[in-house]
């Protein structure tokens, strides 16, 4: 079976909400495509401007965080109901933005990932290793275990229906993009990975992105790898270069 490729913006902490709609009317007569799903997900005050500047297009917006609990005293924080209720289908989990400066474990990663699924947002699952780590060889040890527990409690059909970000955080907004090879290497253990746990079915229909300076540029060669089904893509989100991404053939 052919997986859809899905590209996915995550703007990070840039784009007032003015800003969204102008960027999004802009990108939106350029992003239309016959092969890959277009998400964007922005800051969470963006999103009712995003999904009223998207209306009518092929762009799903998503967000970039949500918190595991229904609702109550957490100051700060953002439900699934909120985002679901502003018109999000996506939510960005785990990336390593998130791990490194606001304490996120992959525990909190299980549980959000978990809630997103109960309340049916498709959660955008991150992993990755630093670059001491791929020097040390236990990139794939490491990411297998990012994944083994961020999917604990996940059943195998709500599994196939997530998508997987793979970014290897020495590659993210460094310019240091991984070569085809080393991107298609892990992102094809992931898939191993998935399979060990929930058998073929669902390791052949899960979607894994690669992510760390993906630009119109090298997107093509990556996207083109067995295993690699899209991208997550920070900076070059952020400009109308974003559509050669998105018809990367
Ligand atoms: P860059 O594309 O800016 O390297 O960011 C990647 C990323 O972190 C996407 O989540």
């Amino acid at each position: 079976m052919a997986r859809k490729t899905i590209v996915a913006g995550n703007w990070k902490m840039n784009m007032t909400p003015t800003q969204t709609a102008e960027l999004i009317e802009t990108l939106k007569p350029l992003v239309v495509s016959d092969y890959s799903d277009v998400v964007l997900c922005v800051p969470a005050i963006d999103i009712p401007a995003a999904v009223a500047a998207a209306k009518g297009s092929n762009i799903e917006i998503g967000a970039e965080n949500l918190y595991f609990e229904d609702k109550g005293a957490y100051t700060g924080e953002i439900s699934a109901d909120m985002l679901l209720d502003a018109g999000a289908k996506y939510v960005i989990i785990g990336h390593s933005e998130r791990r490194e400066y606001f304490g996120e474990t992959d525990e909190t990663v299980n549980k959000k990932v978990l809630k997103a699924i109960e309340k049916g947002l498709t959660p955008i699952i991150c992993c990755g290793e630093t670059l001491t780590q791929r020097e040390q060889g236990i990139t794939i040890d490491w990411v297998r275990q990012q994944i083994k527990i961020a999917f604990q409690n996940v059943t195998a059909d709500q599994a196939k229906a997530t998508v997987i970000a793979y970014e290897p955080i020495w590659a993210i907004g460094t310019g240091k993009t991984a070569t085809s090879d080393q991107a298609e290497e892990v992102c094809g253990a992931i898939r191993q990975c998935i399979k060990e746990v929930y058998g073929d079915a669902v390791a052949e229909e899960i979607r894994i992105q690669y992510g760390g300076s993906v630009n119109a540029g090298n997107a093509a060669e990556l996207f083109a790898k067995p295993d690699i089904d899209g991208g997550l893509v920070g900076g070059a989100s952020l400009k109308p270069d974003f559509s050669k991404i998105v018809n990367y053939k």
